[in-house]
């Protein structure tokens, strides 16, 4: 394959053809097999890397720890509280130090506009690990796990049932268009995704050959190869609990649902997952539930977008 993405930022996957993402999944998948059988290449020997944290998180942070040490880079933890980013200092400013001293940022936070500063001024590649509108790298492990299960990505049938607008329906609606998956939104009306990005999405969908639906309906899992859900409340949202609680109850993924698509169907969620909410315990557990291979996937899919834009590989 003649994709080059040396220097790239992995902002959101907008920004990624199909052809990339293929790469970056191929990869993901060469790395996982090469960790299995105690192959490790060092292909970010001396590389310093800074993990930027406003938010809370497990597996981004873990992710992008372990395949640094896998690969032979160094990370640096950097939370909020630990550094002057959008306190004393402008987020321009920090990116230029930071840019000066480490190889590559990895950003996770609120706004998305943080995500861009760091990587228009600190002149080295740039890593989004969820902001409130997008979550490009949870998307990559969710499509290896589609394949290791499915064997491809065309054609899928992925439901999302929950919150339509939040960060991680937005990142699979756009990597579904991206790469040829029917991705339908199963949600409240209020919580139906924003039309502007839906209608950029049923472009790429046009071209890809995927197609984008929206549907208050939860008849409308007929079908599905996936049902996807995430929590109802993400976080910078708590006041909204009990207001999406109350929206979000008929949405709740319970066996009875997963039934309803009448076909063999994963169970797929970002995690962390609030059982009992937008997941029964029963379903979590159930043998259709991908949830810790999703998770460990993080971790390969994190190392290939490290490699493949900090290295010549
Ligand atoms: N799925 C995900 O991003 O998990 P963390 O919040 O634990 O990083
Ligand atoms: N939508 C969730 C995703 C967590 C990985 C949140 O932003 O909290």
């Amino acid at each position: 394959m003649s994709v080059n993405l040396y220097k790239r930022n992995f902002l959101t996957l907008k920004d990624y053809n199909k052809e990339e993402i293929m790469y970056l999944l191929e990869l993901s998948s060469e790395l996982k097999a090469k960790k299995k059988h105690g192959i490790f290449e060092r292909n970010l020997n001396n590389k310093n890397i800074a993990l930027i944290f406003e938010k809370n998180s497990t597996r981004t942070r873990c992710s992008f720890v372990v395949a640094c040490n896998d690969e032979g880079a160094h990370p640096e933890f950097l939370s909020r509280s630990d550094i002057h980013l959008g306190g004393k200092e402008d987020t321009k400013d920090t990116a230029r130090v930071l840019g000066r001293m480490f190889d590559g940022i990895e950003f996770r936070g609120y706004s998305q506009k943080t995500v861009e500063t760091l990587a228009e001024y600190s002149g080295v590649p740039v890593w989004n690990g969820l902001t409130d509108e997008d979550h490009p790298t949870q998307v990559l492990a969710d499509f290896l796990t589609i394949i290791e299960n499915f064997g491809k990505l065309e054609g899928i049938n992925l439901t999302y049932i929950g919150d339509g607008r939040n960060n991680m329906s937005n990142a699979l609606m756009i990597g579904s268009a991206k790469c040829g998956l029917n991705y339908k939104v199963i949600s409240p009306k209020e919580l139906f995704p924003d039309e502007v990005l839906k209608a950029q999405c049923d472009e790429w969908a046009k071209e890809s050959g995927g197609s984008i639906t929206v549907s208050d309906s939860v008849d409308d899992v007929k079908g599905s190869d996936v049902i996807y859900t995430d929590v109802w409340v993400s976080m910078g949202e708590e006041d909204k609990k009990a207001e999406r609680f109350a929206l979000l109850s008929p949405y709740q993924v319970n066996s009875d649902l997963m039934e309803k698509t009448g076909t063999k169907t994963i169970f797929m969620h970002c995690l962390p997952a609030i059982k009992g909410a937008e997941v029964t315990e029963e379903v979590f557990e159930s043998p259709a539930s991908v949830v810790f291979d999703e998770a460990e996937n993080r971790m390969h899919t994190i190392k290939a977008v490290m490699v493949a834009t900090l290295s010549s590989k």
